[in-house]
């Protein structure tokens, strides 16, 4: 069966969460897909959902311009679960009252469920009664119930946090499933996915290979395709999934720029070269890397040119095979809707960062993206599914510029070589002191400051290595993490004893804001 068969439709208000509704749901072997409710209303029908999820938003229902549930969706005859401003609308336009708050309820509460509830009866977080604990975030509430609903959970001071209608499969709640901080989350989204819109789990890593695997041989047929390989996460799987499907036709380009972390080139060809078997070209361009860099201190500047000299390289390379007509790419869901944000100028966030790459239009190649569909850890569960190494597949992220970013001011070799070891110690120790999985990113920079230093009997005048390592779920803020002293203890001194030319380590300890993540 088509694994697409059975889907959700989220329908975005613009809630910060509505992207965690999507990955739950999936989490769940469902899938679902994000579209906005100001959506032209054929694609919207043409979508064929078992049942719509009606997001969070920003927005008060109380305004005259604010967004709508479409008609279409009311009347689509699925099951339809509000979330918050979700609710709120689904309230408002069945004929109930929605009220402003004066206080924004934001955080924890525990709510008290009705037993007869289709959504949350039985459920309950306390031993002693049917209450659940979960995470708020409104201004407005409903006030008066459209006809046909009653209410079936409660605060203390709040009457009605979720309601039901008593013969259509409708239902709204006030608080928000999709973050973990409400226990029940998972549960109360399975209940609304498989036992009220009767999806099935189809949507797993092994179905998904199946499926891609098929697509995209339909597509290329006999062609060649052409991928640049990073040895990031998304070009990985790409290419252990384009080497299944189409095997011999694929031809990977794996740009050396010199800026990869310690022995991250060599392992790149090993894993996929050597242990695979797959076509990769290894263009070693450090060099060439070196000298365009040279005395260029704007981390901007710096940013441009690596990632020019990479189209160039990558361009040049595929000048010289014959026969290419498919450029294939790691295009995920969330670049996919972010561009979509941006085009109906609605994108909630926008990141300032683009990865290296973005091939100049006159290649004319048609685009091969395997992985449009999926979220981050989906692309992660594929990876291990292709026998992917678990080291290469569960690594923090890395910018696209590379150490071009964590060596301060103008790069060089030395400064590059030095800051490869410093961080491949510190990598090292997180793993063998089991931090480096509760960090989201971990890493040394290189700050081109000069520090005295006593070296055995000899003063030295040396640069400084700083060590990073934060907490962070969306990369927009983050905190600094309180990694334990004997371990920064071990990193620091292995760092001055094993790595020539350190003299001095620091730790940063600024959270995201101010400070940025990376240093540059
Ligand atoms: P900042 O430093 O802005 O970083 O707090 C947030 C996340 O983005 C990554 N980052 C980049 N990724 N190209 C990239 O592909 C870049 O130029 C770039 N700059 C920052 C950073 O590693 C962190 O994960």
């Amino acid at each position: 069966m088509d694994i697409h068969a059975h889907r959700l439709l989220i329908l975005d208000f613009g809630s910060q969460y509505t992207q965690l509704i999507a990955r739950k749901v999936r989490e769940l072997g469902v899938y679902c897909e994000i579209l906005p409710w100001d959506m032209p209303v054929e694609e919207l029908v043409d979508f064929a959902p078992r049942g719509v999820i009606l997001s969070g938003g920003p927005e008060s229902t109380t305004q005259a311009d604010a967004p709508r549930i479409p008609d279409c969706v009311l009347n689509m005859g699925v099951p339809l679960l509000g979330i918050c401003y979700g609710m709120q609308s689904l309230a408002m336009q069945l004929g109930g009252r929605v009220v402003g708050a004066d206080e924004r309820e934001f955080g924890y509460a525990e709510v008290e469920v009705s037993g007869s509830s289709r959504l949350l009866g039985d459920l309950s977080d306390h031993l002693d009664a049917k209450r659940l604990d979960v995470w708020m975030s409104h201004g407005d509430r409903v006030e008066v119930l459209p006809s046909g609903f009653s209410s079936v959970a409660r605060t203390e001071h709040v009457p009605i946090v979720a309601m039901e209608h008593a013969s259509q499969p409708w239902f709204g709640i006030q608080f928000h499933p999709e973050v973990t901080h409400t226990r029940q989350g998972s549960e109360i989204l399975r209940r609304f996915a498989v036992d009220i819109c009767g999806c099935e789990a189809l949507w797993t890593a092994e179905g998904i290979i199946e499926d891609q695997i098929a697509r995209v041989r339909a597509q290329v047929g006999n062609a060649q395709v052409l991928l640049g390989l990073s040895g990031g996460v998304d070009s990985s799987v790409v290419a252990a999934l384009l080497h299944q499907a189409i095997g011999d036709q694929l031809t990977c380009v794996f740009v050396d720029t010199g800026l990869l972390r310690y022995q991250e080139g060599d392992q790149v060809m090993e894993t996929f070269a050597r242990h695979m078997g797959v076509k990769v070209i290894r263009v070693n361009a450090r060099d060439e890397y070196f000298a365009a860099l040279a005395g260029v201190d704007d981390p901007e500047a710096k940013r441009k040119i690596i990632g020019g000299l990479f189209v160039e390289i990558f361009e040049d390379e595929a000048g010289k095979l014959s026969d290419v007509q498919f450029l294939a790419q790691g295009t995920i869901y969330p670049d996919v809707i972010e561009s979509a944000g941006a085009r109906t100028g609605k994108a909630h966030v926008i990141k300032s960062h683009h990865n290296v790459g973005g091939l100049p239009e006159h290649m004319k190649l048609a685009l091969v993206e395997p992985l449009r569909e999926l979220f981050k850890d989906e692309v992660r569960r594929l990876g291990d599914a292709l026998g992917l190494p678990h080291e290469m597949i569960h690594r923090h992220p890395f910018p696209g510029p590379g150490l071009g970013v964590r060596v301060l001011g103008a790069v060089n070799a030395e400064a590059v070589s030095v800051l490869q070891k410093a961080d491949h110690i510190f990598i090292q120790e997180l793993r063998a002191a089991g931090w480096y999985e509760r960090t989201s990113q971990a890493f040394a920079v290189y700050l081109p400051v000069k520090s005295v230093g006593v070296v055995g009997d000899a003063r030295a005048y040396e640069p400084v290595i700083a060590l990073r390592a934060v907490e962070t779920i969306d990369f927009m803020t983050a905190r600094w993490a309180e990694l334990p002293y004997a371990l920064l203890d071990r990193v620091g001194r292995r760092i001055v004893n094993e790595v020539r030319g350190v003299s001095r380590v620091v730790y940063d300890v600024t959270g995201k804001p101010p400070a940025t993540i990376e240093w540059e």
